[in-house]
C-alpha cells in the first residue's frame, strides 16, 4: 500500500524485491492521499514503480474523513481480493486506515518503519504510528532503540524484525542515475553552494506567525547564500496567505516540488539543509550532508547521535545561529547507522517468504 510521497521511495524497493523472486503475488494499492503530479506521479517514473493495481483515489480531507475515506475503499478492495497479508509503509494517514482494515478483517499487517516514536502526540504521525504497531503482526524496525519504544508498549520480540532502512534501498539504488538531472543547471546552482529547504510539518506551517517569523531567517540567509525551497502543497497555502513578499527576495528559488532524482541531486551537492521532514532527515546522513532539524523533537533519533542531524527547534533565532555555524565551517562527525546498507528490502522478503 502507497498513499504518500514519502511512501514511494521505501515500497519501490520491496516491489522491485518481490518482482524479482516471483515468489508472491503483490496487489499494489495507491490510497490516492497525495495526487499531484509533483507529489505521486513522478515518484513512478523515477523510481520505475509499477501502475498500481487499484487506485482508490481518496484525495485531500480532514484527518478522520481521509482515514474513513481510504478505510470504506480498502476494506471493499481486500474483501473482494482476499489478500494474506497487508504491506503498509511509514505513518501517514493512509497506513493507519490500511492498517485497521487488516487488523479488523484478521488479515496479518506488516509495518515497514515500525517502532519510531517522537513522544509527541501533537503530531498527527505519532497517534498513526502507535497505532499502526499495535495493530501489526510483523514489526520491520530501521534502528535499535524502535525495539525498546515496542517493548514498552507491549510487542513482544516475536513481532519485532530489525531489517534496517528501506529508504536507503531506494537511495543507494538511484544515486548515481541521480546524477544525470540536469537540476543544478536549471536552477543556475554551484555544487555545495546553496541552502536546501523544506518545510511542511503542521506545527511549522499551519501557524501564519510562526511561518512569518522562519521565513524571515531564510530571507536573512538568502542575503548571503542562494537558498532553494521546493514548496509542499500544505506550505504553499501559508505562503500565499501569511508572507506574500516572501518570494519577491532575488536569492531565494522557491519553486514547485520535485521528483525523486532532482532531489536527490539538490540534496547530495547542498552545503547544508533546513528542514523538518522525516526521511530528510535519514538520507543527508547517509549523504554526509549537514540537516539542521526543525523540529522539537524527532522519531529518528539515531541521525542525532550518529549522523549529521542536529535537533535545532523552531526557535528561529536558534535556527539563524545554527545555520550560521554550519555555513562557517563547522561539522559534525557522523558514521552511517547499522543495516543502512541497501539491502532492507531482501532482509524483509526473506521475512515475508517464510510466512
Ligand atoms: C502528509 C502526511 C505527513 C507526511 C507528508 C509528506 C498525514 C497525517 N500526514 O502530510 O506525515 O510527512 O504527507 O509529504 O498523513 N495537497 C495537494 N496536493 C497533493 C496532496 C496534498 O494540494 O497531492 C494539499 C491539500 O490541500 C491537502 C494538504 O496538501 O489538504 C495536506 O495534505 P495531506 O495529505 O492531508 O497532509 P500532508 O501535509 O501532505
Ligand atoms: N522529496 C522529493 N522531492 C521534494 C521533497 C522531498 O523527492 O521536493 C523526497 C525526500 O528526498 C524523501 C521524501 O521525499 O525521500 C520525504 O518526503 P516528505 O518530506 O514529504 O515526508 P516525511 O518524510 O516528512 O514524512
Amino acid at each position: 500500500m502507497v498513499g504518500a510521497r514519502p511512501n514511494f521511495m521505501k515500497a519501490a524497493p520491496l516491489i522491485r524485491e518481490f518482482r524479482k523472486r516471483g515468489t508472491v503475488d503483490i496487489l499494489f494499492v495507491h490510497t490516492g492521499q497525495h495526487y499531484d503530479k509533483n507529489m505521486s506521479k513522478v515518484f513512478f517514473d523515477d523510481l520505475e514503480l509499477p501502475k498500481p493495481d487499484i487506485y482508490l483515489g481518496i484525495g485531500s480531507g480532514t484527518h478522520a474523513e481521509q482515514t474513513a475515506g481510504v478505510m470504506v475503499e480498502f476494506e471493499r478492495v481486500v474483501t473482494s481480493e482476499g489478500v494474506d497479508m497487508i504491506i503498509v509503509v511509514g505513518d501517514v494517514n493512509s497506513t493507519l486506515a490500511c492498517s485497521l482494515v487488516g487488523a479488523k478483517q484478521h488479515i496479518p499487517v506488516a509495518h515497514v518503519e515500525a517502532g519510531l516514536r517522537s513522544f509527541d502526540k501533537n503530531m498527527p504521525e505519532e497517534i498513526n504510528r502507535m497505532v499502526t504497531d499495535i495493530l501489526s503482526t510483523y514489526c520491520f524496525t530501521t534502528s535499535p532503540e524502535a525495539e525498546t519504544n515496542l517493548n514498552r508498549e507491549g510487542i513482544g520480540e516475536e513481532r519485532i524484525f530489525f531489517v534496517g532502512n528501506i529508504m536507503i534501498d531506494s537511495l543507494m539504488n538511484y544515486i548515481e542515475k541521480a546524477e544525470g538531472s540536469s537540476i543544478l543547471e536549471t536552477l543556475q546552482l554551484e555544487k555545495k553552494n546553496y541552502i536546501l529547504v523544506t518545510l511542511h510539518r503542521p506545527s511549522n506551517v499551519d501557524e501564519p506567525e510562526q511561518f512569518r517569523s522562519l521565513s524571515q531567517v531564510l530571507v536573512e540567509l538568502s542575503e548571503l547564500h542562494t537558498v532553494v525551497f521546493p514548496v509542499h502543497p500544505r506550505t504553499k497555502k501559508v505562503i500565499e496567505s501569511a508572507t506574500p513578499s516572501f518570494s519577491r527576495s532575488s536569492n531565494l528559488k522557491l519553486i514547485e516540488p520535485v521528483g525523486y532524482l532532482d532531489f536527490m541531486k539538490l540534496m547530495k551537492y547542498a552545503e547544508v539543509l533546513v528542514t523538518d521532514s522525516g526521511g530528510i532527515q535519514e538520507e543527508t546522513t547517509v549523504l554526509g550532508v549537514p540537516c539542521l532539524t526543525v523540529r522539537d523533537n524527532t522519531e529518528r533519533p539515531i541521525t542525532v547521535e550518529m549522523g549529521t542531524n542536529i535537533l535545532v527547534g523552531t526557535d528561529p533565532g536558534d535556527l539563524l545561529k545554527a545555520a550560521r555555524s554550519v555555513l562557517a565551517g563547522e561539522r559534525k562527525n557522523y558514521s552511517i547507522p547499522p543495516l543502512w546498507d541497501g539491502k532492507t528490502a531482501e532482509r524483509i522478503v526473506d521475512i515475508i517468504e517464510k510466512y
